[in-house]
C-alpha cells in the first residue's frame, strides 16, 4: 500500500461559481479591435491605387564631387529603426545659362534614367528614383561599395598592400593582378579583359535601347566589392533621337570624331572604352599634357597604330590584344567593329581572348580576383593588423 502523501493542492476539487474577469476580456477585445483595424488598414492599402508616405535621408558622405554635381552615400531611414544605404546625385544648375535651359536638360535626362532603370543589366547602375526637390533634380540609385577605375589605378591603393600582405601574396597581385607601372598601376590583361567585357555588356544594353553613354571614362566605371563592374554617371547620357542642346563630354576620353564635332554614336562609346583599356594596360594616361585641341586630334589620329609601342613588352606581345585595342580607337569609326557585340563575340573577341588568358572557369575568375583584392584593400585602410 502506497504512502499517504498530503494533498496542498486540494482546494482545486472544490466546486465554485466563477465571475467573468472583466479586466482580461477587456484586454481581448482591445486587441481584437486592433488586429481587425490592422486588416482593415491592409485591405484598404492594397486595394488602391496609388500611395505616398514621407521619406527621410541622411547625408552621410560625399562620394563625389565633380562636372555635373555632387554623390552622396546617404541612408534611407525605414521602419522598426532599419535603414537601407543608397546614393544620391544632386544635378548642379549653376553652368546653364538660365533656369529653363537647366529644367530642360534635366527633363532629358530624367528621361533617359527612367529608361536604364528599365534596363536592369548587371553592369550598369541601377536607378531607383528621379526626384525634383526645390528645383534641382536628385537621382536616387544604388550605391556601389567599391572604388572607380582612376582610384584603383592611383599608386597609392597598391601601395598600401606592400607589407600588408605576406611576400607570396604580394608577388601573386603583381603577376595576376596589377603591377606597379611608375607614372600609375597597369592591370594584368586578364583582369582588363574581363573589366572590358562587363562594361561592353552594360554598354551593349544602353545601345540596344538607344542610349549613349558618351563619357566613358576610368572615373565613371566602379569596381564592386564583388570584384564586378559597374558603369555609372548618366550625366552625359542621351537617347540617340533626342541629343543634348549642350553636349558634355570628356576631351581626354572622346574620340576623334566627337572632337571634331560630330555628336556621339555607339561607336564613339566604344573608343572611349578603347581608350581606357589602353590606359588599364599601359599604366599611362593617354595624352597627359596635351591641352591644344588639334594637337589631340592628331594624336588620337596616329594612336591606333601605336598600340604596340605604348603596351608594355610583355602585354604588346598578345598580337590579338593589341589589334582588339587598336580596331576599337581607330580614328575613323568606318574602321571600328561594327558594335559592342562584335567585339565581344567574334572569334578574336573578348571572350576568346580572355579564355587563352585565364585557363579555368574564366567568368568567376576576374570578379574573384578583383573581389579578394578590394577586402584586402578594404582592411589595408582599415587597420595595420587587419590583413
Ligand atoms: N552610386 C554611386 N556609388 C558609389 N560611388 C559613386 C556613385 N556615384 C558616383 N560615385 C562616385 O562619385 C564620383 C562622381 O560621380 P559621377 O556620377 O561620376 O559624377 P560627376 O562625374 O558628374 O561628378 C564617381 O567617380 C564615383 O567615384
Ligand atoms: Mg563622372
Amino acid at each position: 500500500m502506497s504512502e499517504y502523501i498530503a494533498d496542498d493542492t486540494e482546494d482545486m476539487d472544490i466546486t465554485r461559481v466563477f465571475e467573468p474577469d472583466d479586466e482580461e476580456n477587456g484586454r481581448d477585445r482591445d486587441r481584437e479591435r486592433k488586429s481587425r483595424r490592422l486588416n482593415f488598414c491592409f485591405e484598404d492599402l492594397i486595394g488602391r491605387q496609388e500611395i505616398s508616405w514621407e521619406q527621410v535621408y541622411g547625408l552621410k558622405e560625399i562620394l563625389g564631387a565633380g562636372g555635373q554635381g555632387t554623390v552622396f552615400l546617404a541612408e534611407r531611414l525605414g521602419a522598426f529603426d532599419v535603414s537601407f544605404h543608397l546614393a544620391l546625385k544632386f544635378y548642379r544648375p549653376n553652368d546653364y545659362s538660365d533656369v529653363e535651359m537647366y529644367r530642360s536638360e534635366m527633363a532629358r535626362l530624367a528621361a533617359v534614367a527612367m529608361e536604364v532603370s528599365r534596363i536592369q543589366q548587371d553592369h550598369i547602375l541601377d536607378i531607383y528614383n528621379v526626384v525634383e526637390h526645390e528645383g534641382i533634380l536628385v537621382l536616387a540609385t544604388e550605391w556601389v561599395d567599391g572604388m572607380n577605375l582612376r582610384e584603383l589605378v592611383a599608386p597609392p591603393v597598391l601601395q598600401s598592400l606592400k607589407g600588408k600582405v605576406n611576400p607570396d601574396r604580394w608577388d601573386y597581385i603583381n603577376d595576376v593582378v596589377m603591377t606597379n607601372a611608375g607614372f600609375q598601376t597597369r592591370l594584368m590583361p586578364s583582369m582588363v579583359l574581363g573589366i572590358l567585357r562587363e562594361c561592353l555588356a552594360g554598354l551593349s544594353a544602353l545601345h540596344r535601347r538607344k542610349v549613349i553613354h558618351a563619357d566613358m571614362k576610368p572615373s565613371n566605371v566602379m569596381v564592386k566589392q564583388t570584384g564586378n563592374c559597374k558603369i555609372i554617371d548618366l550625366g552625359s547620357s542621351f537617347f540617340t533621337h533626342t541629343p543634348p542642346r549642350r553636349p558634355t563630354w570628356t576631351w581626354r576620353y572622346a574620340p576623334v570624331e566627337v572632337l571634331e564635332g560630330a555628336p556621339h554614336t555607339p561607336l564613339s562609346d566604344m573608343a572611349s572604352l578603347g581608350y581606357v583599356m589602353l590606359e588599364l594596360l599601359s599604366g599611362k594616361i593617354p595624352f597627359v599634357g596635351v591641352t591644344d585641341k588639334n594637337e589631340l586630334i592628331q594624336l588620337k589620329k596616329d594612336m591606333w597604330e601605336r598600340v604596340a609601342e605604348i603596351l608594355p613588352a610583355d602585354v604588346a606581345r598578345n598580337s590579338k590584344l593589341v589589334e582588339m585595342i587598336s580596331k576599337m580607337i581607330a580614328p575613323d569609326p568606318a574602321d571600328r567593329f561594327d558594335s559592342l557585340e562584335v567585339i565581344e563575340l567574334s572569334d578574336n573577341g573578348a571572350a576568346a581572348l580572355q579564355r587563352q588568358l585565364v585557363k579555368v572557369d574564366m567568368d568567376t575568375v576576374v570578379a574573384n580576383e578583383m573581389r579578394v583584392l578590394l577586402q584586402e584593400l578594404s582592411l589595408a585602410k582599415n587597420g595595420p593588423e587587419a590583413a
